[in-house]
């Protein structure tokens, strides 16, 4: 028992010492939090960012606003149902995290254009989340038309190699 305690005790002060480490290290570098580009893992690469979470989220937007004339005739793409309208949301609210992961340091690849741009994804996405909350058709397909240009500009921007590709995939 006493072993044990003695132990945790031990423990304890060599958690108290990483701790004011970690708190004198923070204090010395005096910076910022969000400038501190050690505090996060962004080992999953831009590619796979678009690919893996973006992309994906971004496509369920697309798919549930507006319209199609299919041989069944005239259909409303939008959401019919609460649930409907929550799953469009929560993917809306991937979509303007994804803003965030882009803009992280590691990730971002400037400090200037790169940022309007990935504050152009939160923010699509966050008036598409409040237009699912309202169930505001007009909003929602706003919203989707607005991500997709902020796309388009950033690949031009960057990686002008990626609009064919990216556009014959989506076939908008
Ligand atoms: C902040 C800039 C930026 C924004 C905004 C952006 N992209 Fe990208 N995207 C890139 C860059 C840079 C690449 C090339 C990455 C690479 O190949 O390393 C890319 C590549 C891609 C790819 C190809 C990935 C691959 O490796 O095949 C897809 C698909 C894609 N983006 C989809 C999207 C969609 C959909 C949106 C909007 C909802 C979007 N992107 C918004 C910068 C951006």
């Amino acid at each position: 028992m006493t072993k044990i305690v003695s132990t945790s005790a031990r423990l304890l002060v060599v958690l108290a010492t990483s701790l004011m480490m970690v708190a004198c290290s923070q204090q010395e570098s005096g910076d910022s939090v969000t400038s501190e580009s050690s505090y996060f893992n962004t080992s999953l690469s831009v590619s796979e960012i678009m690919l893996s979470i973006l992309e994906p989220a971004s496509d369920t937007l697309w798919d549930n606003a507006g319209w199609i004339e299919s041989a069944a005739g005239y259909e409303e793409l939008y959401p019919t149902t609460d649930e409907g309208w929550a799953f469009v949301r929560a993917q809306a609210a991937v979509v303007a995290e994804s803003g965030n992961l882009l803009a992280l340091p590691g990730r971002a690849l400037d400090n200037d254009a790169w940022m309007i741009y990935s504050q152009g994804i939160v923010d699509a996405g966050l008036t598409a989340m409040k237009a699912a909350d309202e169930r505001n058709e007009e909003d929602f397909f706003q919203a989707g038309a607005t991500l997709y240009s902020v796309c388009t500009a950033c690949h031009q921007a960057y990686n002008p190699d990626i609009l064919n590709a990216f556009d014959e995939e989506d076939g908008q």
